[in-house]
């Protein structure tokens, strides 16, 4: 188990810059998740901490200690990859113990490491099989279980559950996390999907182009995005983000003819006038009926109901905006119905109009 620091990394290939100027750093035990729309550069920087691919210029620390031009074996660092890349021929237990083997382990200690392995990964009654008599999700825990067996200061994992059906994903997500709490190992786990970042991480690295957006706790990427990349990408339904000038104690909304109080919690002066984007979170709006008490609520016509179960998503209009709202299920909303909904404004997050950053 170890620290990891990533101090100004830049890679280039060629002319084209895939990384810029990332600085990140997580204590040991810490479950950093890399997240981000594909291409922006994920699997670059994890190869680059693994010493697969070479960065162009900046420093990577374990522990304090500079790893750069140190080989993958040298830097004591596990590697979980999408393709499981697991040897075919060759059992679970032999597939699992493969890397103890090349290093000379004894056979004694070999076995009983991978016993407990596969012990913890609940897959002792495979041990036999062979990688193709196993299913999607066996395959993968045998591949958690030839990093583990290593007893590594570092996890890395690059999208891991991207080949296993929905169901799948979600039971292995909690099994990883078990996993991490129970280990308390340090891991670095790259995915495109904000629901396996946000429940798994325990921070979070938000990049797009090449460039960290954001790095912060799970609570820090959700409730204070730093831009509206980072505030739409976290969150589904998306963030709604309403163009609006502020007036006064209030933000008039455009193309909605509408007015709403400036949030209390924005603290930034807000000079007359000055062009905005209104941020608001899908679960802050809700049915407003006679009982609730009195807060900001805008008249909105009901477009689309999406159930999902315990939720329901409704498309909702004021003028030329379209405003998306989780609702509870029950809510009585039908579509073509006009209604009234209560607005939570005490989160609500304002940015600026033209450069997208918060205020
Ligand atoms: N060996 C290479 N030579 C040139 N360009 C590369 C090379 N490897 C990656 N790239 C480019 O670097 C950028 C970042 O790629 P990377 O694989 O790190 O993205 P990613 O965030 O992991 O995306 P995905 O979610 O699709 O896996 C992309 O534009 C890619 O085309
Ligand atoms: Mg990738």
């Amino acid at each position: 188990m170890a620290n990891l620091a990533i101090n100004h990394v830049t890679k280039s290939f060629g002319s084209l810059a895939v990384l810029n100027d990332i600085n990140i750093a997580i204590e040991d035990g810490e479950f950093l998740v890399l997240v981000g729309p594909s291409g922006c550069g994920k699997s670059t920087l994890l190869s680059i901490i693994a010493g697969l691919d070479e960065h162009t210029s900046g420093s990577i620390t374990i522990d304090g200690d500079p790893v750069d031009g140190l080989e993958p074996k040298e830097r004591d660092i596990a590697m979980v990859f999408q393709s499981y890349a697991l040897y075919p021929a060759m059992s679970v237990e032999q597939n699992i113990g493969f890397s103890l083997e090349m290093s000379k382990m004894p056979k004694a200690q070999r076995l009983e490491r991978v016993s407990k392995v596969a012990d913890l990964l609940q897959i002792t009654h495979l041990l036999k099989r062979k990688p193709g008599q196993l299913s999607g999700g066996q395959r993968q825990r045998v591949a958690m279980g030839r990093a583990l067996v290593r007893e590594p200061k570092i996890f890395l994992f690059d999208e891991p559950l991207s080949n296993l059906d929905a169901k799948l994903r979600v039971e292995m997500r909690t099994e990883i996390k078990k996993l991490h709490q129970r280990l308390g190992a340090t891991i670095v786990y790259v995915t495109h999907d904000q629901i396996e970042a946000m429940t798994m991480a325990t921070r979070i690295a938000v990049m797009k182009d090449g460039i960290l957006q954001q790095f912060g706790t799970p609570e820090d990427i959700y409730d204070r995005p730093k831009n509206v990349f980072v505030a739409t990408f976290m969150g589904s339904p998306a963030m709604n983000l309403l163009p609006a000038t502020v007036v006064g104690e209030t933000l008039s909304l455009k193309g909605a003819d509408a007015v709403l109080p400036v949030p209390a919690s924005v603290v930034a002066p807000l000079t007359e006038g000055r062009e905005v984007l209104l941020g608001l979170r899908p679960e802050w709006l809700s049915l407003a009926s006679a009982g609730s008490p009195s807060g900001p609520s805008l008249p909105l016509l009901v477009e689309v109901i999406e159930p999902t179960g315990p939720d329901v998503f409704a498309a909702l209009r004021a003028g030329e905006r379209e405003i998306m709202a989780r609702l509870p299920t029950g809510t009585p909303v039908a579509p073509g119905q006009k209604a009234s909904f209560a607005i939570d404004l005490s989160k609500a997050i304002l940015f600026d109009a033209a450069s997208g950053v918060a205020l």
